[in-house]
């Protein structure tokens, strides 16, 4: 008998034996396109540390989403710049606010297109954080919820984002995004009951149908810096981390996850997705329903910054970067690349 026995190479000689034999898959059906769109007209601006990827009007979105459409992109998930922002998100939740526009305007040119609504307050609040803020501490007057915060906050005084009064605002734009015609709900903000919270809230608004897509573990990441310059969207004191979870902890994301399966989400993401790799494969391993992944604003402008300078096969880099999160299990991904690597796999 030959030696060794085993040849793992015999399956790897041509392009036809590997197809063959190849565990996973990528295809545009699977992908999710994230669009921000701003006020204006004809308004095409591109994102300073996101090549390729721009603030887009109500026109231009739609033109974006056809696009998309065409490659056999299923979805676009829509973030909001505002062209006011205060300390209750009301660009979050108004009728005309730039989401609800973007929203009818794609439904009735793309009616195929399954819209996704980012639900977060940190776009539309005036300090950038994910919910209603609140002095607390020496010296800070009494005022009620949700009231003017001092922007910072002055010395000697700390702050603290509150969890139950900001479920209102997520439960009322959700309803909001629903009247407009958004077909999945995907709260991002990270407070605690908010799946609870939507759900009931879509229910007695009579949108019993509409599916929510949590963020469900979603961490306190350095690698959302360029969403934040596109989205406007970073907190203008403090930062994050006492709502987001910390990056080290494997054991709570599987907690977070499991809290909002009960309270209602029919699918759950993973955020950002190529560091989180192992959190994707335990919450595949454990749970039965659909599971996304978002490739994060700095996970895209590492591999665009590097391409520039020749230093990588962006195209190869960005191929490779969505099988390792389709292998890790997920079978949603929300990419920057939607459109790019659709194209590749026509
Ligand atoms: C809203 C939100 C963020 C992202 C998606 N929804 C930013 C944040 O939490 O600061 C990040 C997406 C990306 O980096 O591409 N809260």
């Amino acid at each position: 008998m030959a030696f060794p026995a085993t040849r793992l190479r015999r399956l790897r000689r041509t392009g036809a034996l590997r197809s063959l034999v190849r565990e996973t898959r990528l295809t545009p059906e699977s992908f999710v396109y994230p669009l921000f769109v701003c006020p204006g007209e004809g308004v095409r601006k591109e994102v300073r540390s996101m090549p390729g990827v721009f603030n887009l009007s109500v026109d231009e979105a739609v033109r974006e989403a056809q696009k998309a459409h065409s490659l056999g992109v299923p979805a676009v998930i829509l973030f909001g710049l505002p062209e006011k922002k205060d300390e209750v998100a009301t660009g979050a939740w108004e009728e005309n606010g730039v989401v609800q526009r973007a929203a009818r305007a794609i439904k009735a040119e793309v009616p195929e297109m399954l819209l996704i609504g980012d639900v977060c307050l940190c776009e539309y609040m005036s300090h950038g954080h994910c919910g209603i803020v609140e002095r607390v501490g020496m010296g800070a007057p009494a005022r009620p919820l949700g009231a003017a915060v001092a922007n910072p906050p002055a010395a000697g005084t700390d702050y603290e984002i509150l969890n139950d009064a900001t479920l209102e605002l997520l439960a009322r734009t959700s309803v909001s995004l629903a009247r407009a015609g958004i077909d999945i709900i995907a709260p991002s903000d990270m407070m605690d009951g908010r799946v609870a919270a939507i759900r009931k809230a879509l229910d007695e608004a009579g949108f019993q149908n509409t599916p929510i897509l949590s963020y469900a573990a979603k961490f306190a990441s350095a690698f959302y810096g360029p969403f934040r310059e596109a989205a406007d969207s970073a907190p203008q004191f403090g930062d994050r981390r006492s709502y987001q979870m910390d990056g080290a902890n494997l054991r709570e994301a599987i907690r977070e996850i499991a809290l909002d399966i009960e309270e209602g989400a029919d699918m759950i993401m993973i955020k950002p997705a190529m560091p989180y790799l192992d959190v994707i494969s335990a919450a595949r391993e454990r749970f039965d329903l659909p599971i996304a992944a978002y490739q994060v604003s700095g996970e895209y402008a590492m591999i665009e910054a590097a391409a520039r300078n020749n230093w990588i096969d962006r195209d190869r880099v960005m191929m490779e970067s969505l099988t390792s999160i389709r292998r890790a299990g997920a079978s949603i991904i929300l990419t920057y690349y939607a459109r790019d690597a659709a194209r590749l796999l026509a």
